[in-house]
């Protein structure tokens, strides 16, 4: 277990504060699409803030490669947190130099600073010693991650500057949005409910292997849908038609099955497919059973056999995990596997299942389906909670303080 900022003593320090603003925003307008992974940070921010501290965030934005990028600019994103916050949030320009480290060391209790975009700076991604300690600069009493999404980076700003502070002798610790997401994902992996049913969709195995390896052994049934589906047709030598697939994972998908067969783990495939002539709202629309991908047609979705299938195993399940969507969701014809698995996974949670979003695309599913309330938790973290569901340590997590037990 990590220490959190509940286990310290906060009044009168300055916090450096690493907090993940990676959020969607409109190509177009530059607007924000979904602030969530800002309004989850809002309890750690103020319970700091009411305990006497002073607030300097760090957060990256994009991928500007360490270069100046003006639309990957924080400014928008602080001026949002200040919305949200109804207070005073303060703006730097740079996340290093002496402006900055002014404005740090000027901060009273009760105040807050963000700091621009990390990935400006090429140290950042290379965790560069000498960035880190630029960060570090100021000086610090306290070291907090509430970045889950981001903790699977080993940089300057998740890790390096951790390490810097900590050899201060100082508190190097969790959020409250970190712990909550190292205590509902933990779960999963420790002690869970059973049954146990993991449901795994999206579009590569390769992205995914890991996770299903790590997962295999662990739950009682692991049911697969999405594009992921078709590279597992094709390890069968059955036709793909047109679907977006990777011949470099047929490979992979023909390793698990073989693995799942040996161990005789309950590892379910979509036994039927929604297939349509192209990728549009207007697309002519069939459903095939699997091996019965016509040349010229796409999988988009998983059938309703598969549906009724996989929304009875989760019903019933005690604790129920759910990362990737089961097709082309944002595509209206071909939403239906998904949003019947998300309400499939909401009853499970009415029937008293602790249900986890792991993050990225099903997340998005679930909030663009309304039903993010309905599920026990949705973590905020893509590639850091797949990482997380692997078994691996993540390098923002491993730097922070230990709680002595
Ligand atoms: C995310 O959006 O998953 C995190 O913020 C990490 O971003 P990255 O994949 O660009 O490192």
């Amino acid at each position: 277990m990590k220490k959190t900022i509940k286990d310290i003593d906060l009044a009168g320090k300055r916090a450096l504060v690493r907090v993940d603003y990676n959020v969607p925003v409109d190509e177009v307008t530059g607007k924000i699409t979904d602030d969530s992974r800002i309004r989850e940070t809002l309890p750690t921010l103020q319970y700091m803030l009411d305990a006497g501290a002073s607030l300097v965030l760090m957060a990256h934005f994009g991928r500007p490669k360490g270069k100046v990028v003006e639309s990957m600019r924080l400014k928008p994103i602080a001026s949002h947190l200040q919305d949200l916050m109804k207070r005073d949030v303060q703006y730097a320009t740079e996340a290093v130099g002496l402006e900055a480290e002014a404005l740090a060391q000027n901060l009273g209790p009760g105040q807050i600073l963000v700091l621009e975009n990390t990935r400006f700076y090429p140290g950042e991604e290379t965790n560069d010693p000498l960035f880190a300690a630029a960060l570090a600069a100021p000086g610090y009493d306290v070291y907090v991650n509430d970045a889950f999404g981001a903790a699977h980076r080993a940089h300057a700003s998740t890790a390096g500057v951790a390490q810097i502070i900590k050899a201060e002798g100082k508190p190097c610790v969790a959020g409250l949005l970190m712990a909550r997401e190292l205590e509902f994902l933990g779960q999963l992996l420790q002690n869970p409910q059973r049954p146990f049913v993991a449901i795994l969709g999206g579009v590569k195995v390769s992205d995914k292997i890991g996770v299903i390896r790590n997962l295999l052994p662990k739950v009682d049934t692991l049911l697969v849908g999405g594009a992921m589906g078709y590279a597992f047709e094709r390890a069968q030598n059955r036709p793909v038609g047109t679907s977006y697939f990777k011949e470099e994972d047929a490979p992979i998908a023909a390793e698990l099955i073989e693995l799942a067969r040996e161990n005789g783990y309950d590892f379910r495939l979509p036994s039927d497919f929604l297939v349509a002539d192209r990728d549009a709202v207007d697309a002519t629309t069939k459903i095939v059973p699997a091996g019965g991908i016509p040349d010229d047609m796409m999988g988009m979705d998983i059938g309703p056999e598969t549906i009724a299938n996989y929304s009875s195993v989760i019903e019933n399940a005690k604790t129920v995990l759910w990362n990737g969507p089961m097709g082309r969701f944002e595509v209206a014809p071909f939403s239906r596997g998904t949003l019947q698995v998300a309400k499939a996974v909401a009853r499970a949670t009415d029937k008293g299942a602790l249900t986890i979003i792991g993050g990225g695309d099903s997340a998005a599913a679930v909030k663009q389906m309304d039903l993010d309330d309905k599920m026990s938790h949705v973590s905020t973290g893509g590639g850091a909670s797949l990482e997380f569901l692997e078994g691996q340590e993540l390098p923002g997590v491993a730097v922070l303080n230990n709680k002595v037990s």
